[in-house]
């Protein structure tokens, strides 16, 4: 198996110090969410994906199980690369078919999380016959000119985490995606769809308190990392709908006044009561929303399939 890194200890670490000095310097104060996925957060991740309330990850494998075949067909692709692809559990369904129909070539797994990335990358590369696997760790909003080239290539990005980009981001990240296709290469995206905000609010609110958990293991990654001092049990998890934007937001919100220190920056942090860091947006869309997004940096859809309640949607794009 080939691992390529381009983003080695001392580039996270650098990255995490650059984005803790901005997002926590600034007020409002807020981290980027990719920070959540050291190998606990990708455990916590995961099991936000089993439980009841997490209608995303279970819709989206109900899609990717009935389209399969019909993505593989439409897309000819000998090569899938996945971005952000975590266990990439879900992928299998893609893998299945592509494999079946005897076309699978490559596998390409990318993600910023390295643990997690090698073991769902080795374990893919001892079910899958034949198919040569390339996992590369990298942060997809800046390395994706770095994507392996060979052979015809869909590039999956699944789970809805496009959501997690504000639209700016997203735009960016859209066009950039489209320069890197060439003739023959296809998109696939995941995209959690616009519904009503409690049912939104209970899936990033869950019962057992999971993904309070997953929200707080940002702060224990600063304290591991740049020996900060946050105490977890002082903040609380915060998710709610933001109607304006159409996103939810998670947030930590500090629960008195405190100081914390980070002392690998010899940097203080104040927090008055109620003070909160916004953690994640996860953007919820609509189909003419992603047209026109996909549309706009000159993609051409090759494919539409939503769940009969449409909660969520996979869509294939296509280079002109
Ligand atoms: N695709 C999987 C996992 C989604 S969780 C699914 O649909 O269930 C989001 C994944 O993206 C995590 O594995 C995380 O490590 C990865 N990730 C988050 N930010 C990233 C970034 N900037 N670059 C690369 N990977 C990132
Ligand atoms: C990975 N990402 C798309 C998930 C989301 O829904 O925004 C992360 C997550 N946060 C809370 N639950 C799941």
């Amino acid at each position: 198996m080939q691992v390529d890194v381009h983003l080695d200890a001392r580039e996270m670490s650098d990255a995490l110090r650059a984005d803790v000095i901005v997002g926590l310097g600034s007020f409002p104060k807020s981290l980027p969410p990719k920070w959540f996925y050291d190998d606990t957060g990708s455990l916590l991740f995961d099991e936000i994906t089993r439980l009841d309330e997490d209608y995303p990850t279970r819709t989206e494998s109900q899609i990717l199980t009935s389209a399969a075949g019909e993505i593989a067909d439409v897309s000819e692709a000998d090569t899938l690369i996945e971005l952000g692809s975590g266990t990439s559990e879900k992928t299998r369904a893609i893998l299945d078919a592509l494999h079946s129909g005897g076309r699978l070539r490559r596998f390409c797994p990318f993600d910023v999380s390295e643990g997690v990335l090698r073991s769902s990358a080795l374990a893919i590369e001892s079910e899958y016959d034949g198919v040569a696997v390339h996992a590369v760790v990298g942060d997809f909003e800046t390395h994706l000119e770095l994507l392996p080239r060979e052979g015809r290539r869909m590039i999956a990005f699944l789970g809805s985490t496009v959501g997690n980009f504000d639209p700016k981001k997203r735009a960016a990240f859209f066009s950039d995606v489209s320069a890197g296709l060439t003739a023959g290469d296809s998109f696939l995206l995941g995209t959690d769809l616009v519904k009503p905000p409690e049912r939104l609010v209970a899936a990033y609110d869950d019962a057992r308190g999971i993904t309070a958990a997953f929200n707080k293991n940002v702060l224990a990654v600063l304290n591991r990392e740049l020996d900060a001092d946050f105490e977890l049990s002082q903040f609380a998890h915060v998710a709610c709908w933001n109607e304006a934007e159409q996103w939810i937001e998670m947030r930590l919100r500090s629960l008195r006044d405190q100081r914390v220190t980070v002392r690998r920056l010899d940097m203080t942090v104040d927090f008055a009561a109620g003070e909160e860091i916004l953690t994640e947006i996860s953007t919820k869309f609509t189909r003419d929303g992603i047209c026109g997004e996909l549309g706009d940096v000159g993609l051409v859809e090759a494919g539409w399939w939503e769940d009969p309640a449409g909660d969520f949607a996979l869509s294939l794009w296509h280079s002109p």
